[in-house]
């Protein structure tokens, strides 16, 4: 295994699209996690910034991420501004690994089964980060991670393997170390954190949220159709299941325009977009995503703490201790 990806503590830091940004990423890397930023959306000159960014705030490694439903426009400037880790989700990378590799980086490849493990094993990745269907975002995976975690660590054989989906606790954390997994991989945790760039009410609504708040549907489908994704059971999630999952100009308030970016470019009621910061207007009724773990989120505290004492918690655990 290559060394990087030994990260004194195990807790990785989701890519969790535009919200985890370089203060994020650069938050959990420093304190022995290994920190995160998902550019898929984000314009190569940026994207590279962002790299660079990180790159002069800390030494220690972390990784970058391309969600494959969509043309990775900013691998190469990311590469070339030295990025250490790259993940790949929903989809194979194939040959973009060999690109990946040629640069000198190492590439995690983001998996919902155990085929999809196969191939991606098969093709040359370092890494595979098994998504189980507890997770929050947009959901690879239709198996419950408890049960997705042991095929993957099987297929992967002496490829690591970190696992995510609904876990916020020290607890969850001690019984996947015990499996054999190299490390946890956590997206709503590090949402409600001080550095992400979530709204402030969306970073509220998780802390009040328990896992039953969550929903895994196809509401939000405007800019990423036909992708399941885990969200909070909002306002415009519950009128469009009280209407009964009626389709296109049918759905409630279909073309609402209820939100507004920083450039002032409206956010239509079904768009995948989640609520950032700058963002205005009904930020409760957008698109908030959300794992099953979002009960264990009891209030917004730095990224440092949240690893710190995660950490200590599973410390604890596994020590047999109860956390
Ligand atoms: C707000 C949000 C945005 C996400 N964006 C991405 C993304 O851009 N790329 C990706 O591979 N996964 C994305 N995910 C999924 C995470 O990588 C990860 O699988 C998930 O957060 C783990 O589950 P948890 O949220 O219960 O911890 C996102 C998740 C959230 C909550």
């Amino acid at each position: 295994m290559h060394p990087a990806l030994i990260r004194p503590i195990p807790i990785w830091q989701a890519p969790t699209g535009s919200i985890a940004g370089p203060e994020l990423c650069t938050a959990v890397s420093t304190v022995g996690g290994m920190g995160a930023m998902g550019l898929t959306w984000t314009p190569p000159a940026t994207a590279a910034e962002a790299v660079r960014e990180v790159c002069s705030r800390t030494t220690e490694p972390f990784l970058v991420n391309f969600a494959l439903a969509f043309e990775p426009i900013a691998l190469q400037s990311v590469l070339d501004a030295g990025a250490p880790i790259v993940s790949f989700s929903w989809g194979q990378p194939g040959r973009l690994i060999d690109t990946v590799h040629k640069a000198g980086a190492l590439v995690g490849v983001a998996v919902g089964s155990s085929q999809g493990a196969s191939i991606a094993v098969q093709d040359g990745a370092d890494f595979l980060i098994a998504q189980g269907l507890e997770a929050g975002g947009h959901v690879q995976s239709t198996t419950p991670l408890n049960v997705l975690l042991p095929d993957v660590l099987e297929v992967a054989g002496t490829v690591p393997v970190v696992a995510a989906g609904g876990i916020a606790m020290g607890s969850q954390v001690a019984t996947i170390l015990r499996t054999g997994a190299l490390g946890v991989m956590m997206g709503t945790r590090f949402v409600a954190t001080l550095e992400s760039r979530a709204h402030a009410e969306y970073r509220d609504l998780l802390v009040s949220a328990n896992a039953a708040d969550t929903v895994l549907t196809g509401c939000f489908d405007v800019g990423w159709p036909q992708a399941p994704h885990r969200v909070l059971r909002n306002s415009t999630f519950k009128n469009w299941e009280a209407s009964g999952y009626t389709t296109g100009a049918a759905r409630p308030g279909n073309s609402d325009v209820i939100a507004t970016t920083q450039a002032g470019a409206g956010i239509l009621r079904y768009e995948d977009t989640a609520p950032m910061v700058g963002m205005h207007g009904n930020i409760e009724a957008m698109c908030c995503y959300a794992g099953q773990g979002v009960g264990g989120i009891q209030s917004i505290i730095s990224a440092a703490d949240v690893v710190e004492r995660l950490w200590n918690e599973t410390q604890a655990a596994l020590l047999g201790q109860s956390d």
